[in-house]
């Protein structure tokens, strides 16, 4: 980080770490599973090595040389990429198992609620939100908190998760629980996002390419992890007793139907990276 932006920083936070953060119901419930899912989430997502790797597809699209605000950070990788190539970043997450991670690549990091940041007004040159719109409990209010503390011409870049029906059938059951438990599209799908953005004051400039990721899943280990709520976290706090039993446990049922499910299913996901700007005039 550069000095001047360091001490630029210091004045942009509007209170201490943690101020305000909304820890009820089943916001708390999903922080205690973000919690619980921090130890393995490098090796399950793929660590420093797709930090790295979609730090790069994002670097192009950022205002250059400005404060990078990375708003659900997780472990920190793709903010620790960008400072390796010398961006100012900061790290914000809900979750204290998840920053204890990313306190140890980045060197600064704040525990907030991305709907409440603790951030200035139009203090922000960039923003990025990785696999982050999908699974807050509120879309709406992360876009308007954006909008708000990104000054005039800055960039969001958000990257998003799973937006279209994967061919696998793993990645189908997933995909078709959460359109369930969501009742309706991902938030992060570019047309709905747009929207959102909209509403926000913030434009939506394109897709500026996607990013594949190829791995495996092994069926009942995602049952597992589903009736823990270890997955599709915020969505699975969220379900009452009739979800539960109308629209998780066939679910998992079927994940534990498919043939071999004690063995590895290939899948090939699809993530888009999405430029977003607040208008110079606004
Ligand atoms: C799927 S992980 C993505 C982490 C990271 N951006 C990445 O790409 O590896 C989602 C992260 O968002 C955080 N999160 C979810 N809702 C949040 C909220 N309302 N406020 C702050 N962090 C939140 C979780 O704790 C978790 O670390």
């Amino acid at each position: 980080m550069d000095e001047g932006e360091g001490q630029a920083l210091e004045q942009r936070w509007a209170g201490s770490s943690g101020d305000g953060l909304a820890a009820a119901g089943g916001i708390k419930a999903a922080m205690s599973s973000y919690d619980r899912v921090a130890a393995g989430y490098d090796d399950h997502l793929g660590g420093m090595r797709r930090g790295r790797a979609w730090a790069a597809k994002v670097a192009p699209h950022l205002v250059p040389g400005g404060l990078v605000a990375d708003l659900g950070t997780g472990t920190g990788t793709l903010a620790a990429a960008l400072a390796e190539e010398g961006w100012p970043v900061v790290g914000l997450d809900y979750s204290h198992e998840m920053l204890k991670r990313a306190r140890a690549r980045i060197p600064r990091v704040v525990q907030a609620d991305v709907a409440r940041l603790p951030l200035r007004s139009g203090s922000c040159a960039n923003l990025l939100a990785t696999c982050v719109v999908d699974v807050v409990d509120s879309p709406e209010a992360l876009l308007a908190e954006a909008a708000r503390v990104l000054r005039p011409g800055g960039r969001m870049v958000v990257i998003s998760s799973i937006v279209r029906r994967p061919s696998d059938p793993v990645g189908r059951i997933r995909f078709d629980l959460q359109t369930a438990l969501r009742g309706g599209p991902p938030p992060d799908r570019p047309d709905v996002l747009r929207e959102i953005a909209a509403r926000a004051g913030l434009v939506l400039d394109g897709v500026a390419g996607s990013l594949e990721r190829r791995t495996a899943y092994v069926p009942n280990d995602i049952a597992d992890r589903i009736e823990r709520r270890q997955m599709h976290i915020h969505l699975l706090c969220r379900a009452d007793a009739a979800a539960w039993r109308n629209v998780v446990a066939p679910a998992v049922q079927a994940l534990r139907d498919l043939p071999h499910p004690d063995r590895p299913h290939p899948q090939h996901q699809t993530c888009e990276v999405i430029v977003l700007r607040r208008p110079a005039a606004s």
